[in-house]
């Protein structure tokens, strides 16, 4: 029987584990202390939220380089700032392109449009390990291509896209990123690079809570509003006010979640993002390389020291993936997931489509112990 351990949480990608100290004082703090309705009213409890909430607008706009602060809007989650993105730019249709990496939050909304017939679509190949070719961007642009979509880093095998020179070949076409799993660990200036339409999820690497996330509009970019309901501005007016962010901000948002968020990133940024993923990267290659000397193991995505983020998919000769992530958490308290990952296009390029892989993804809280420790359980699975 293997010696007991404490629980190991490797599912940093789906959401980050352990949160930051702050994340949770900071939340405790404002439910207990004050009402959480912002802009509503100009009662001292409802002043204290709009502060909360502007303070949280200015520090992640000032995060992403995004140099109008009303321009970064609030939402759920990355799937919902996705959605109000595709959704209002392609409201008049047009070509878009894809990289084959999407996770369902996007590949979902413009498959609909496909359907639909407003859009015609077009993916960007990956190589086995998941790289997307600045040349097929410029090979797959046609005259009538509306918006180019890049997920930034892929959720299945944490390679990166190369943002800077597809950004490059956008042209006309509006760029639309996915940054839920780079935001927190690499630089990103939205502005720098061209990004129309910046959709960041606020529970991963930003190590905020679940129920935050939202988007970085770009300047001179038109959007629709997505929702219509009441904002505490502009109330004499049965219509949606036009003025960001309260066009886009309909009904009381998520005081306390967006406080916690903003603790999240202001933890990153005493920190330093380098520090971060030189951490997360650190853990990430010495799992790789552990993985390369057990018998069977096969890796999908860049080696160690590649173009990556701190997420590792693979797949045990001979066992389930399922089975894989089920011992490993039965017998020794370590937390992975298999599957498809919400992103069934990514793993037909892979070649890994329908069982999947099985994830590992590192957190700034994970340790060098506990990837060792996962090395040996899984090379007694392999073993076994
Ligand atoms: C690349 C990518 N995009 C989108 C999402 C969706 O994130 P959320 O569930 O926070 O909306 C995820 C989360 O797994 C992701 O990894």
């Amino acid at each position: 029987m293997p010696t007991p351990h404490p629980p190991v949480y490797l599912d940093n990608a789906a959401t980050s584990f352990p949160k930051p100290e702050a994340v949770a004082t900071v939340m405790d703090r404002l439910l207990r202390t004050t009402a959480l309705s912002p802009g509503r009213a100009a009662h001292a409890f409802s002043l204290a939220a709009s502060r909360e909430i502007f303070a949280a607008r200015e520090r992640l706009a000032a995060f992403f380089g995004c140099p109008d602060s009303s321009r970064l809007i609030f939402t759920a989650n990355v799937t919902e700032a996705l959605n109000v993105g595709l959704f209002g730019l392609l409201r008049k249709g047009g070509h878009v392109i894809a990289t084959s990496l999407e996770h369902n939050s996007v590949m979902r909304p413009l498959r609909h449009l496909e359907r639909e017939g407003h859009i015609s679509l077009s993916l960007l190949p990956a190589s086995p390990a998941g790289e997307t070719d600045p040349a097929e961007l410029a090979k797959a642009r046609r005259s009538d291509t509306r918006l180019i979509v890049i997920n930034h880093v892929s959720n299945v095998t944490g390679t990166m896209a190369p943002l800077a020179e597809l950004a490059a070949l956008k042209g006309d076409a509006l760029l639309v990123v996915d940054g839920a799993q780079s935001a927190g660990v690499f630089d990103l200036d939205v502005t720098a690079l061209g990004i129309d339409f910046f959709a960041f999820t606020g529970h991963k690497g930003l190590l905020g809570p679940t129920g935050t996330g939202g988007f970085v509009l770009g300047q001179g970019v038109e959007l629709p509003p997505f929702k219509m309901g009441g904002t505490g501005s502009a109330s004499e007016f049965e219509l949606q006010p036009d003025f960001a962010p309260d066009c886009y901000e309909a009904g009381t948002p998520n005081t306390l979640g967006i406080a916690g968020l903003a603790a999240g990133v202001a933890f990153i940024q005493e920190t330093g993002l380098a520090t971060i993923r030189q951490h997360e990267l650190a853990l990430a290659d010495r799992f790789l390389d552990g993985l390369s000397q057990i018998n069977g193991v096969t890796v999908y995505g860049l080696p160690a020291g590649g173009q990556r983020g701190a997420v590792v998919s693979f797949r045990l000769a001979g066992k389930g993936v399922d089975e894989v992530a089920y011992r490993l958490d039965r017998d020794f308290g370590i937390m992975v997931r298999a599957g498809l990952h919400c992103a069934p296009a990514a793993h037909r390029s892979l070649g890994t489509f329908p069982e999947g892989t099985v994830r590992a993804s590192f957190g700034f809280c994970n340790t060098m112990a506990e990837v060792e420790y996962c090395l040996d359980a899984l090379a007694r699975i392999a073993g076994a």
